[in-house]
């Protein structure tokens, strides 16, 4: 598999003009997207998930950086490059219900974009191509669904219609939009596992958007996890670290509010981050030094509050570094400590173990065991 990435964000900025005044949504975002990988994205409400997603799909033109598909940015496509984009990049949104044209049956649904863009030539093969989409969304037997109206599907069942309908363009990156997030849990787990295996038979990336740290860590083990703040990204680096050893500060508040089951781990959770203020500032009116400094719970007057702090690699303590670094944290007081050989102020992993935890798709082991290792994953069981 190439490990050119399928999309890159390069400095991504996204400010909107309200009548308060310029809302900083995206404020310089790098990220990218291999063939095959998740890339999740996280973070509280408004915090800038959407928007970046919108302008990695094309689907609203950024303030500043770039957006580039296969090396290619997108501001410089011709207008055939850009078709073949936004084939190639499909975005699945949140709401299953609204996504779906009422009056369409999911054969014509599915059928519309195969005939726009030529990729079927007759009635016969467009049934029968829109037969094996909803087979590959596990819609069987297919004739059961082909001439079904969306009102006479669960919810479940629509999203998966609006998968299958992204697939018709065999599209090399999804970028699904908290497209799990309105269904319940098992129907939920059921899709993950669909799209788990989408991206490993098809070689499919995702950019996928979750407010729900669980979710994340089920559906991206392999891949990674973007953290974001007030439209900035505070971590980032491969699942297993991110979940089993946060560094940042607002990453352990989020993994600290996963409502875990284990009422022990709920204690102790809760118990090893509590913030300093649940408001969230506005982004017309920004903290000075690092954003998140009015909440944070290991702000340093003179330090936080100075500068803001840049996306930096964070090495190991000491500034010993065993494997490639690959973890980049936003904070003043762990790029201090780690400069000064001293670990990570916050729990380590095997502190921080969460119940939930499955590793769907077929590429992968899961091997048995209790303890939390960030480059281990556990056995499948989903709790949360
Ligand atoms: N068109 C717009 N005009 C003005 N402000 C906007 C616009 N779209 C988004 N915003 C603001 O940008 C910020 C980021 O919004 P965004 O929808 O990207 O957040 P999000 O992380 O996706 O949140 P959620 O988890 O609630 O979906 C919010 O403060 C939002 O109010
Ligand atoms: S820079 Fe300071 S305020 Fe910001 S996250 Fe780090 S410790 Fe907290
Ligand atoms: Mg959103």
């Amino acid at each position: 598999m190439s490990d050119a990435p399928l999309l890159k964000l390069s400095g991504l900025e996204q400010v909107f003009d309200t009548k308060k005044g310029p809302v900083p949504a995206v404020g310089g975002v790098d990220l990218e997207v291999k063939p095959g990988k998740v890339l999740c994205l996280v973070g509280e409400s408004g915090c800038g998930k959407t928007t970046t997603a919108r302008a990695a799909a094309g689907l609203t033109r950024p303030t500043g950086g770039t957006v580039e598909f296969r090396g290619r940015s997108l501001a410089d496509m011709d207008g055939a490059e850009r078709a073949a984009y936004r084939r190639a990049v499909q975005y699945i949104h949140q709401d299953p219900y609204a996504a779906l044209n009422p009056t369409r049956t999911v054969y014509s649904t599915l059928s519309a974009g195969l005939k726009r863009h030529g990729l079927v030539k007759n009635r016969t093969e467009a049934r029968a191509k829109a037969a094996e989409l909803l087979r590959l969304v596990e819609l069987t037997p297919p004739e059961s669904y082909l001439d079904s109206y969306p009102h006479q599907l669960s919810g479940g069942q629509r999203q998966r219609v609006n998968v299958a309908r992204s697939l018709a363009m065999n599209p090399e990156l999804l970028i699904c939009d908290e497209s799990t997030s309105m269904l319940d849990v098992s129907i939920r787990v059921s899709l993950l596992n669909t799209l788990g295996r989408l991206r490993d038979d098809l070689d499919v990336g995702f950019l996928f958007i979750t407010h729900d740290l669980a979710v994340a860590k089920y559906f991206a083990w392999d891949g990674e996890i973007a953290v974001m703040y007030l439209g900035k990204v505070v971590e980032h680096g491969p699942t297993p670290e991110v979940i089993g050893n946060p560094q940042h500060p607002y990453t352990k508040a989020l993994i600290g509010a996963v409502c875990e089951p284990d009422p022990d781990l709920a204690r102790a959770n809760r118990s090893a981050v509590q913030l300093r203020s649940a408001e969230i500032p506005s982004l017309t009116d920004l903290p000075a030094g690092c954003a998140f400094h009015p909440r944070c719970p290991a702000f340093e007057p003179g330090l936080c509050d100075a500068g803001e702090p840049s996306l930096a690699f964070a090495g190991a303590p000491g500034g010993g570094v065993s494997r490639p670094q690959r973890r980049r944290v936003s904070c003043h007081v762990v790029a201090r400590d780690l400069g000064r050989g001293v670990p990570s102020a916050g729990r380590d992993a095997a502190d921080l173990t969460l119940t939930f935890d499955a590793v769907p798709g077929s590429r992968r082991s899961a091997p048995e065991g209790k303890a939390e290792d960030p480059q281990t994953p556990r056995g499948a069981a989903w709790s949360a």
